[in-house]
């Protein structure tokens, strides 16, 4: 009996090492049970249960970090169908396309090939190629689940009209997808939105040449890279931690936020070392058209000078989302309209600006001028395509402050209202002056009075 139990583990173990290659053959189908494991052993490819649930789904998780016994999945091939039986199993068809118990999960290519091979590589990708051949015919980092690994495009890719998003899990038990989606949105300037159903929840901004201009990060100096790609073919963000010992990946999790988490080896957990958003100010529009948010104050939301609350009582009430009005129309047609430089966070809203590659700020000043719907206008990094001038045509929407405030805005306004804010703020300089001079003389008092006891007593 001890012997056939032997032999059992033996056999077991024989077929487990001969199983845990990173390639999967023609005619070669995994069954449930059994892995591919990565060249070095980084990643694994296999049928798992999420959770609770008993639901069989194929995906990949990181091979040897499994804190407390528990696979972080990185990507999951049918979400949307999973299996009843632990009887499935995972092929490579003669012609290059993969089915898990012979149905069809994601879009595969159309190409025919002929000699296939699907490979799992060590950042955690899964290729299907010509044996022959080191290019990709499919990977599964063009269908990110709710994962962006190193290495991933994030994004657009122009000429096959595919969709790179991060889409949330249901649920712990169900990563079927739920309702927060994070993506790239093209219209106006390329910005990267997180979205509630449709709903508009969060803004990371265009990327500005180092980091997405809202999200408050600083330049990092751990060695990881990051790139935003914008051309006729692609729109795309992408990080890269090859040649460094970082292990990092970003999700959108259930609640709606956007995580990253790195690897820590000496207590063996995920370290959260990012989150968005991370303030109410991050939530889209908290103050509404030309509002401004400072979570450093309160009330968090004010309206640009110039502007008044539309709705007073709902202000009173800290419900700012109607935000602010003018309090002088414009006046284009008699061009008597100037502009006020506000210095915020981040742009505004994008997606309904136009950019004007390569010109000054006073051709983009004259532009805005030129037309009487231009709102404001800017001079910016557009998308990592250079410094270029932006316009805006709709109200000013999700203006954030903060204690380090980098990007100019130079916001039209009527020539009453900027008279009025110059005369404002020469005031304010003028009664700062005096309480200077006050204290000047005030302190200067006290050391005359002091040296004058001084001599008193010495004398
Ligand atoms: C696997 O088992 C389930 C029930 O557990 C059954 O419905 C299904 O047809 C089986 N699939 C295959 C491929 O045998
Ligand atoms: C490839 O083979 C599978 C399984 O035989 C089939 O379902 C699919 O339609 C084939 N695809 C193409 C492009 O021929
Ligand atoms: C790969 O093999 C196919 C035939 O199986 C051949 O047509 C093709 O030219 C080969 N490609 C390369 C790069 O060797
Ligand atoms: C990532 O960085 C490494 C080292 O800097 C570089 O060799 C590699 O090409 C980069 N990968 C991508 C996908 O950009
Ligand atoms: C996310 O990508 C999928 C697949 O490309 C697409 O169907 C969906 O519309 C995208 N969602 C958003 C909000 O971009
Ligand atoms: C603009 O973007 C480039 C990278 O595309 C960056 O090197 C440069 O510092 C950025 N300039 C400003 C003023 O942010
Ligand atoms: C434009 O100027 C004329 C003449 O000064 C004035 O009557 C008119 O009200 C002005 N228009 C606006 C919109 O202020
Ligand atoms: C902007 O100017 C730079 C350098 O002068 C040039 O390389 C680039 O092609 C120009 N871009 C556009 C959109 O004209
Ligand atoms: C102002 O810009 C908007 C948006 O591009 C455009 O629809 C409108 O025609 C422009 N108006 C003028 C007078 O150029």
């Amino acid at each position: 009996m001890v012997q056939l139990l032997t032999q059992l583990v033996l056999l077991l173990v024989i077929f487990h090492y001969s199983i845990a290659t990173d390639t999967l053959n023609p005619n070669q189908p995994l069954q449930d049970g059994q892995i591919l494991v990565s060249a070095k052993e980084f990643f694994a490819l296999g049928f798992f249960s999420p959770g609770g649930s008993k639901n069989r789904y194929v995906g990949i998780w990181y091979n040897k970090l499994q804190p407390a016994g528990q696979k972080t999945i990185v990507w999951v091939a049918n979400r949307r169908s999973p299996l009843s039986g632990t009887n499935g199993s995972l092929e490579l068809n003669d012609n290059g396309t993969l089915t898990i118990s012979s149905m069809m999960f994601l879009p595969m290519p159309s190409v025919i090939l002929s000699n296939p091979v699907a490979q799992l590589l060590d950042d955690g990708n899964f290729v299907i190629r010509e044996a022959n051949s080191s290019e990709f015919a499919w990977q599964s980092f063009d269908y990110p689940t709710d994962t962006l690994l190193s290495g991933m495009k994030f994004g657009w890719d122009l000429r096959t009209g595919l969709n790179r998003n991060l889409t949330s899990w249901r649920s712990n038990d169900d990563p079927s997808p739920g309702r927060y989606v994070l993506s790239m949105d093209l219209e106006g300037i390329p910005q990267v939105n997180l979205w509630s159903d449709s709903t508009k929840k969060a803004r990371m901004g265009p990327w500005n040449g180092i980091t997405f201009s809202n999200i408050g990060a600083t330049k990092s100096n751990n060695g990881l890279s990051s790139a935003f790609v914008s051309n006729k073919d692609e729109v795309y963000y992408m990080y890269n931690t090859t040649g460094t010992t970082i292990v990092c990946r970003s999700i959108v999790d259930q609640s709606g936020m956007e995580k990253s988490f790195v690897w820590i080896e000496r207590s063996g957990t995920w370290n959260n070392v990012l989150y968005f958003p991370k303030s109410q100010c991050e939530e889209y529009s908290e103050c509404g058209p030309f509002g401004v948010c400072n979570i450093d104050v309160w009330p968090i939301c004010r309206c640009l000078q110039g502007f008044k609350p539309k709705s007073p009582q709902e202000w009173a009430l800290r419900d700012a989302l109607s935000g602010c009005e003018r309090l002088t129309t414009l006046d284009c047609k008699n061009k008597t309209d100037g502009f006020m430089t506000i210095t915020i966070t981040a742009l505004p809203e994008t997606s309904k600006a136009i950019p004007y590659p390569n010109i000054s700020l006073n051709e983009c000043r004259a532009n805005c001028l030129k037309n009487c719907s231009c709102t404001a206008y800017a001079i910016t990094n557009i998308s990592g395509a250079g410094m270029g001038c932006i316009i805006w045509v709709t109200e000013l929407i999700d203006m954030q402050m903060s204690s380090h405030p980098t990007q100019d805005v130079f916001v039209r306004l009527a020539a009453a209202d900027l008279a009025s804010i110059s005369s404002k703020s020469s005031k304010k300089n003028r009664s700062k002056s005096m309480v200077l001079i006050i204290v000047f003389s005030t302190v200067a008092l006290i050391f005359l009075m002091l040296f004058f006891c001084w001599r008193r007593r010495r004398g």
